[in-house]
């Protein structure tokens, strides 16, 4: 059983990746998290709370977080992505529960101590969040079992510079902390989310049979499709799709197989035209230069069986949410 925080900022692809862990078995969501990112705090915040409701997960518990990046100031949300309210502007109803009354850091540091080893972090967001309970608590690497982070990309170009992912230049000093530690983390990235995609036929089919979680899916997805219908690399496929981004880190927890890894020791840039960009020694033997000495090393996915993921989710979504 694998016992989760998701730090998120919902978010088309966040929805789809919170109820992929929500309907799977073997996955337990102690709580959510939230991030500015997709849009300010306030409305991923209030996105989390309608998604559980709707997914039919009401209690479990969902802590604010940052707003703003450690360092420079945030950009512009990207709405022409995922709709000024980023869930694809379909106007949910009010949550019906309150946000808990811890940062989104207390939270994670208070259930990491809680449960002894045993949680596993999953950032689909900014890091600000997780490099916010670094501050709190310089020990929390040593006491989880995973971070996994879906974030970065090492050959694969970026989708907000030719370098930089979304999620590491949205607060690329936090990024750079959160690598900077050593704890067992994994990073789902661009080389891996670009090959696995969704198609508005799965959204159909989750739409015809998971009742009002599917519907919510398929509609808040019409937006994010229709933005990525004008991605010159998804021109080949004559129907509707998009990149699982955040749902594969959560298909990585439960297929681990199907992905392909590098380990070494990371970095992300903080500044300059390069800002964002995770940098992976793939290398691994001594170099000339002594900067990268003893720097922890993270296992970065670089291949996918793209099938086995796209497969895995629709099933799950299907058996979890019958309707
Ligand atoms: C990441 O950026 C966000 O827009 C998505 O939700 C995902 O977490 C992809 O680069
Ligand atoms: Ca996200």
């Amino acid at each position: 059983m694998h016992r989760i925080i998701i730090d998120t900022d919902p978010g088309v692809d966040d929805a789809q990746a919170i109820a992929y862990a929500l309907a799977h078995p073997d996955i337990s969501v102690e709580g959510l998290t939230t991030v500015f990112g997709n849009a300010s705090v306030d409305i991923t915040t209030r996105n989390a709370l309608q998604l559980l409701d709707v997914f039919g997960a009401g209690e479990i518990p969902v802590a604010q977080g940052a707003d703003h990046p450690l360092q420079i100031p945030r950009f512009a949300s990207p709405d022409f992505v995922h709709g000024k309210d980023a869930m694809g502007d379909i106007g949910l109803a009010p949550p019906t529960s309150l946000v808990d009354p811890r940062s989104a850091a207390q939270f994670i540091v208070d259930i990491a101590n809680q449960l002894q080893g045993e949680l596993t972090l999953v950032a689909i967001g900014p890091l600000t969040n997780i490099a916010a309970a670094l501050r709190l608590d310089a020990g929390l690497p040593a006491k989880v079992r995973q971070l996994v982070i879906m974030g970065g990309t090492v050959v694969e170009p970026g989708n907000v510079t030719p370098v930089a992912e979304a999620n590491f230049i949205g607060d690329p000093h936090a990024a750079e902390q959160v690598l900077a530690q050593d704890w067992p983390a994994t990073v789902i990235g661009l080389d891996v989310t670009h090959q696995t995609l969704l198609y508005d036929q799965d959204l159909e089919k989750i739409s015809a049979h998971c009742g009002d979680a599917g519907d919510l899916l398929r509609k808040s997805s019409r937006f994010y499709f229709d933005f990525y219908r004008g991605d010159k690399n998804l021109e080949k496929h004559e129907q509707s799709c998009a990149p699982m981004h955040d749902a594969s880190a959560l298909v990585y927890l439960t297929k681990p197989e199907a992905f392909t890894f590098v380990t070494g020791a990371a970095c992300v840039i903080e500044d300059g035209p390069a800002m964002g960009q995770l940098v992976l020694d793939r290398k691994g033997s001594p170099y000339v230069m002594p900067h990268w000495e003893g720097r922890p090393k993270i296992s970065a996915a670089m291949q996918v069986q793209a099938a086995r993921v796209h497969d895995d989710f629709v099933d799950t979504l299907l058996r979890g949410f019958a309707a």
